[in-house]
Parts: structure tokens; C-alpha cells; sequence
């Protein structure tokens, strides 16, 4: 099968979780409505985002959002998550990704303020003075 799984040997042989079938989510959000800026955040697997990601997207609405992929990774950064949550939420615009290695997770606290400080996710309050 092409798009069989080959990242280096599934933990669960014969279990398509990273492409092919989307498991189903055991506690499904109700709803996203309230948010404008949706962060989707998830391992990469077979350089992609994990397949219960796609059962997320597909299950909720994400038309006016704007759609922040984030990743942890071994070596493919977002892998291909820009252009599949481009198609599995139409209507949304997909907004600066970041992708940390796995292994450099606890350091990696500047390089996330800084792009939560590019993409406008985080801001200084105004001070009090004005
Ligand atoms: C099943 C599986 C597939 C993976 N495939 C990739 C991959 O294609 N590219 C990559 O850079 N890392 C891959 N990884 C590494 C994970 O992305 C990395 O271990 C993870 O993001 C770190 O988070 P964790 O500590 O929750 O595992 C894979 C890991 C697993 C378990």
C-alpha cells in the first residue's frame, strides 16, 4: 500500500492510525463556535498529523477561523500539516505553523513565545497608565 505506514515501525501493527482510517474521538468537543484562532497541536506521524486529527477537523466547522497547525516532530518539522488542514477545513485560513522537536520540548519555551508573539496570540497588556 503506498501510503502505509513507515515511521520506523508501528507501536500497534495493524492499527491505520497514522493514514488510511480515522479512529473516532471517545469524548467529541461539542462545539468550536466560540473560538476565532484554533490551535491544532499533535505528534507527526508518517509526516503527517496523527488520523484522529482528521476526525477532529472533519467534525467541526472551522469556516472564518483562523487554523494554527503546531507539532512536535523527530526531523519533519509540519510535515504535511498545512495543506491537510487546509483541505479538511475549508473555509478557515491557515495561519503560521510551529513545529519543536520532540527531544528539545523543554527548551524550547522561547522559540514558542516568539511565534506566539508573531502570530498576535500574545500580547502585552496595556499598562495601567495607558
Ligand atoms: C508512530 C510514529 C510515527 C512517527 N512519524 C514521524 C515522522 O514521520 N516524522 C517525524 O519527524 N517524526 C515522527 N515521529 C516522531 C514523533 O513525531 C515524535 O516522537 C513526537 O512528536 C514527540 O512527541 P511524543 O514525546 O509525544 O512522542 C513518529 C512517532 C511515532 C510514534
Amino acid at each position: 500500500m503506498a501510503d502505509e505506514f513507515c515511521w520506523p515501525s508501528s507501536p500497534v501493527p495493524g492499527r491505520t492510525t497514522t493514514t488510511g482510517t480515522a479512529p473516532t474521538i471517545a469524548t467529541p468537543l461539542p462545539s468550536i463556535d466560540q473560538y476565532d484562532t484554533v490551535l491544532l497541536a499533535s505528534g507527526i506521524w508518517n509526516v503527517r498529523a496523527p488520523m484522529i486529527m482528521t476526525t477532529f477537523t472533519e467534525g467541526h466547522d472551522f469556516t472564518g477561523k483562523t487554523v494554527h497547525p503546531v507539532t512536535t516532530h523527530a526531523m519533519s518539522g509540519l510535515g504535511t500539516t498545512e495543506r491537510d488542514y487546509t483541505r479538511s477545513c475549508p473555509g478557515a485560513t491557515i495561519g503560521e505553523g510551529l513545529a519543536v522537536r520532540g527531544e528539545e520540548v523543554r527548551d524550547a519555551g522561547p522559540a514558542i513565545e516568539s511565534w506566539l508573539r508573531r502570530t498576535g496570540l500574545l500580547q502585552d497588556r496595556p499598562s495601567a497608565t495607558g
